[in-house]
Formats: C-alpha cells, sequence, structure tokens
C-alpha cells in the first residue's frame, strides 16, 4: 500500500534536507547564498504560504511561497522523482496559492526557465498563465 503523503509547514530541521532536494532536483538554480540562514529569515517573514510534503517522516517535496503585500511570488517548487506525477506539486501549489490568497494577494508568479518544458506544462496544469509580455529585469 502506498505511504499517505501530507503537508505541513517547513520546520526548521527540514532546511539542510530542503536544500538537497533541490540540488537533486534538477532544473533549481541552488546559490551559495541559498543557505539555511537565508531560508529561516525567508520564513520568518512569510511563515504561513510555504509547505513540505512528507512521505511519513521523509520529506519529499517542497514550495517556498511569500508576498509582500502586493504580489505573491513561488520558489524552488520540488518533488523527488520517485514520487512525481501523483499530483503532489498540485498539491503543494495549491496550499502555496491559497494561504498568499488569504492573506489577501491575489496576483501571484513564479519563474520559471524557458529550457524547463516539464515546468512550463506543469504551471499550465495548474491554471497558470504564461506571460510572454515583460521581460525580468534582475540585481543577481
Ligand atoms: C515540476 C514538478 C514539481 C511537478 O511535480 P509533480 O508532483 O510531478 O506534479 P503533478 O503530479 O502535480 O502534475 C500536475 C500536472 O503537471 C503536468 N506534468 C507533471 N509532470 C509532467 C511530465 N513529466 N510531463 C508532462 N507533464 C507533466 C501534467 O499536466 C500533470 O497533470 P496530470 O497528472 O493530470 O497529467 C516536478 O516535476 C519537479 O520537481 N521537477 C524538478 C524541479 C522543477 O523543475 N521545479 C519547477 C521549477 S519552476
Amino acid at each position: 500500500m502506498r505511504q499517505t503523503i501530507f503537508l505541513d509547514s517547513i520546520k526548521e530541521a527540514d532546511y539542510p534536507k530542503l536544500i538537497k532536494l533541490w540540488e537533486a532536483a534538477g532544473n533549481i538554480s541552488v546559490r551559495q547564498t541559498d543557505t539555511p540562514e537565508v531560508l529561516g529569515h525567508f520564513l520568518s517573514r512569510n511563515p504561513k504560504c510555504s509547505y513540505a510534503a512528507y512521505a511519513g517522516t521523509r520529506l519529499i517535496g517542497a514550495i517556498l511561497a511569500g508576498h509582500d503585500g502586493w504580489r505573491g511570488h513561488l520558489y524552488h517548487l520540488a518533488v523527488k522523482p520517485d514520487y512525481r506525477e501523483r499530483g503532489i506539486g498540485t498539491r503543494l501549489v495549491n496550499a502555496a496559492v491559497s494561504a498568499i490568497k488569504s492573506e489577501g494577494v491575489e496576483k501571484i508568479h513564479c519563474l520559471v526557465k524557458r529550457d524547463n518544458l516539464i515546468a512550463q506544462q506543469f504551471w499550465e496544469a495548474c491554471s497558470f498563465d504564461q506571460r510572454d509580455d515583460l521581460f525580468d529585469y534582475a540585481l543577481l
């Protein structure tokens, strides 16, 4: 029988596991600045919007989410390869979107690499529209 998958808030003890999840996921740029300290800072500013998915005690997926009162942003969505295509990514997105909207923010964005075709199909399946009228300007 398949183990029940449940979503919960991200705990401090999960930070090193999250970084490993992103490094192993493919298509996620894990930078030197993605440290447990930075993660803790982000989550303390956005305590209710990010989620991890667990199979028992095993962390098998996660999404970082937050907003600045104007727009919501979703980051670093990943599901462990063995658990993909079972609706877990969708559950994580729905939970994060509901949490952001419950805080009064309706506009929600996610950056997706142009060569990540699976993610593009995924976001479209989640009813996100691809914007082709914008460039993303960034200080990196
Ligand atoms: C993108 C990712 C999070 C999707 O997670 P998931 O749990 O497999 O997604 P779901 O099972 O909820 O899939 C929802 C829909 O997305 C699409 N989709 C998901 N995986 C797909 C694949 N391999 N090929 C084509 N479409 C796919 C389908 O439309 C699917 O709906 P369906 O099951 O009814 O066909 C996962 O593939 C992943 O971790 N990828 C590596 C990291 C990454 O690229 N993150 C996104 C950064 S923007």
